[in-house]
C-alpha cells in the first residue's frame, strides 16, 4: 500500500490530490476502524471516498466482507484497478458520493475529503439535494468532510456502524454544531478519538485528526473521548487507554468540545468562573492588507517626508516585543532601531509627500489587495486605542501574553483586549491570571487546534473562555496584586501566590 501511495502521488503531483482532498489512511488506522464496524455483525462495508482503497485492504484480512465503494475521481481509480490483481471483484462506483441518492449501507468507513466546501465542486446541486432530502442547509464554512459525515449518518443502516476520520476543528467552530447535533440526537455516538499521532499518521494534514465511531444499535448513556499518541495503542484502545466520559446530557451541540478531551476540562469550576467578556472584549488588530506600503521604518517615513500626524505608533510583528511588559520605553527602542513601528494613517488631506507615497503604493499594485480594494480610500487604515493585553493569535507550546502599556496599537499580529467600564479595574488581575498556569490551561481549552501542536485563537474563542468571577478578583488584597505585578516584571515570571489565587478555578 505504501509504495502504491508515494508512486501514485508522484505519477498525479500534488495539484491533483489537492483538488480531489486525496490523503491516505494509514494501515493501522484503516484496520482499526474496519475491525470495529464489521463488530456490527453485518459483513456489508461501504467507502464513500475509496481512494486507493485503505480501508478495502484492511477488510481483505477479515473474514467475508462485502465491501462496496464510491470515489469521484476516474485517475485514481484507473490508478487503484491497475495495481490490484483482484480488484474486478470488488463494486467500486465511479460517483460523487455527495450526489448518488437513495442507498442503505450496513456499516460505513470512511476518510472523507477535506476541502472548504465554498470551493466544492457541484457546490449549489448538493446543497439543494440536502436541503431536500435531509432539511439540512449546508452554511459555506463547513468542509466537504462534514457533509459527508452528515449523509452517511442519514445511510448508515439500523444496526450498521460507522467509522470516520474527521479533521477534529469541527468540535469547536460554529458550523460543526449541525454536525454534533446529528451524532448525538439518538444516544449512538460511541466515541470521538483524537490522534495525537497526527503528523505520522497525516503527514499532510492542516489540522488535527480524529475519529468518530458511531453505532446505530447501541444507545450510550456517555461518549467516550479518548487521546491516542501512537497508532500503535489504536488496537487495544478500549481495553487499556483510559477515557474521558462525558454524559450525553453535558454534551451540548453549541459548546466547544475539544476540551473534553482533557481531563481538567470536565473539572473547571463553573461557580468560580465567568466568560472572559464579562470584563472587555479581545478583538483583531489593525489589519492592513499591505504590511509592506503601511508599516514604516522611521526612516522611511522621514525619508518620505510624512509629518507626525500621518503616521501612528504600532506593533507590526509579534517579534518585536520579547517580554510580558511593553513599554513606551520599548516602543522608543523600536524606532531607535528603526524597526517598522509607524503605521501610514494619513486619513484626512494628504500632505503633498503623502500623496506622492499613496501614488507609488499604486503604481505598485497595494490598492488592489484584497483588503485595500474594498476600503475607500484604499489607504485609509483604521484608528485603534492601545490595548493593555494582547495576545498573540498563533502559538505553539503556550500563548504569549502581554501587558502593553505603551502609546503602540497592534496589528493583526496580537489580538487586543479593551477593557468595558466594569473591567477597567481588573486588567493586571486579568493579565496574572492569563501569565499562570491554570489560566493558560483553562483558556487554551478554548483555543483551535491545528496539526502539529498549533493553536490559534480567534478572538470570540477569547471571549468566550473562562476568566475567574469578579469575586475571586475582589478577594485578592490590591498590594499582592501590584508586588505580584512587579515581580514579574523583575524576575519574568509570576510569584506562587499567583498561582494559589486560581488554583481552585480547577474542581
Ligand atoms: C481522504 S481520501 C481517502 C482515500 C482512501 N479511502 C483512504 O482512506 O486512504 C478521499 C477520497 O475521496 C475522493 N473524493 C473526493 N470527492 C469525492 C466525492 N464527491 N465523491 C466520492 N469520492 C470523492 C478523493 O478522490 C479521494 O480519493
Amino acid at each position: 500500500m505504501a509504495y502504491r501511495v508515494e508512486e501514485y502521488s508522484e505519477t498525479v503531483g500534488e495539484a491533483h490530490r489537492k483538488v480531489f482532498g486525496q490523503f491516505f489512511t494509514p494501515p493501522g488506522v484503516a484496520r482499526f476502524m474496519v475491525r470495529w464496524v464489521l463488530g456490527s455483525g453485518n459483513a456489508a462495508v461501504h467507502d464513500p471516498a475509496f481512494g486507493l482503497g485503505a480501508f478495502h485492504s484492511a477488510a481483505a484480512n477479515e473474514d467475508e466482507v462485502a465491501f462496496t465503494g464510491s470515489e469521484v475521481d476516474q485517475d485514481i481509480l484507473d490508478y487503484w484497478r491497475s495495481s490490484s490483481p483482484s480488484s474486478d471483484m470488488v463494486n467500486v462506483r465511479h460517483e460523487d458520493y455527495l450526489l448518488a441518492w437513495g442507498r442503505r449501507f450496513g456499516n460505513i468507513v470512511c476518510n472523507p475529503p477535506y476541502m472548504r466546501f465554498q470551493i466544492f465542486l457541484n457546490r449549489d446541486v448538493v446543497s439543494q439535494e440536502f436541503e431536500r432530502r435531509l432539511g439540512i442547509r449546508l452554511l459555506g464554512y463547513m468542509n466537504t468532510a462534514s457533509a459527508f459525515l452528515l449523509k452517511s449518518l442519514y445511510e448508515l443502516g439500523e444496526s450498521g456502524r460507522l467509522a470516520y476520520v474527521m479533521p477534529l476543528e469541527f468540535l469547536n467552530t460554529g458550523y460543526g454544531t449541525l454536525v454534533k447535533k446529528r451524532l448525538i440526537e439518538e444516544s449512538h455516538l460511541a466515541a470521538v478519538i483524537s490522534l495525537r499521532c497526527e503528523r505520522d499518521v497525516f503527514p499532510d494534514a492542516i489540522t488535527s485528526v480524529g475519529i468518530i465511531l458511531y453505532d446505530s444499535a447501541a444507545e450510550f448513556s456517555h461518549v467516550r473521548f479518548y487521546t491516542v499518541e501512537s497508532i500503535g495503542t489504536l488496537d487495544s484502545l478500549f481495553e487499556s487507554e483510559p477515557a474521558v466520559e462525558i454524559p450525553y446530557a453535558k454534551l451540548i451541540p453549541e459548546n466547544k468540545w475539544l476540551p473534553h478531551f482533557n481531563n481538567d476540562s470536565a473539572a473547571v469550576n463553573i461557580n468560580k468562573t465567568v466568560p472572559l467578556e464579562r470584563y472587555g472584549h479581545f478583538s483583531r488588530g489593525i489589519a492592513t492588507g499591505a504590511n509592506e506600503f503601511f508599516a514604516l521604518r522611521p526612516s522611511e517615513a522621514s525619508n518620505i517626508g510624512l509629518t507626525d500626524t500621518e503616521v501612528a505608533p504600532i506593533i507590526a510583528k509579534s517579534a518585536q516585543v520579547r517580554t510580558p511588559f511593553f513599554t513606551n520605553n520599548d516602543y522608543d527602542e523600536l524606532v531607535e532601531r528603526d524597526e517598522p513601528v509607524l503605521l501610514f494613517s494619513a486619513n484626512g488631506a494628504l500632505s503633498p509627500a503623502a500623496r506622492a507615497y499613496v501614488l507609488t503604493g499604486e503604481t505598485k499594485g497595494f490598492d488592489q489587495r484584497f483588503l485595500t480594494k474594498s476600503r475607500y480610500p484604499w489607504h485609509k487604515t483604521e484608528k485603534r486605542a492601545p490595548s493593555p493585553l494582547l495576545l498573540g493569535v498563533f502559538s505553539r507550546g503556550g500563548y504569549k501574553i502581554i501587558r502593553n502599556t505603551s502609546r503602540a496599537s497592534n496589528l493583526t499580529c496580537y489580538h487586543g483586549f479593551q477593557p468595558n467600564l466594569y473591567g477597567l479595574g481588573y486588567v493586571d488581575h486579568l493579565f496574572l491570571y492569563l501569565c499562570s498556569a491554570t489560566g493558560r490551561e483553562i483558556v487554551s481549552l478554548s483555543a483551535r487546534r491545528y496539526g502539529d501542536g498549533l493553536d490559534k485563537f480567534e478572538p470570540n474563542d477569547l471571549n468566550a473562555a473562562l476568566a475567574p468571577a469578579p469575586d475571586v478578583f475582589d478577594a485578592i488584597p490590591t498590594d499582592q496584586v501590584d508586588s505580584a505585578i512587579e515581580s514579574l516584571r523583575e524576575t519574568g515570571s509570576a510569584p506562587g501566590c499567583v498561582e494559589s489565587w486560581f488554583e481552585n478555578l480547577k474542581r
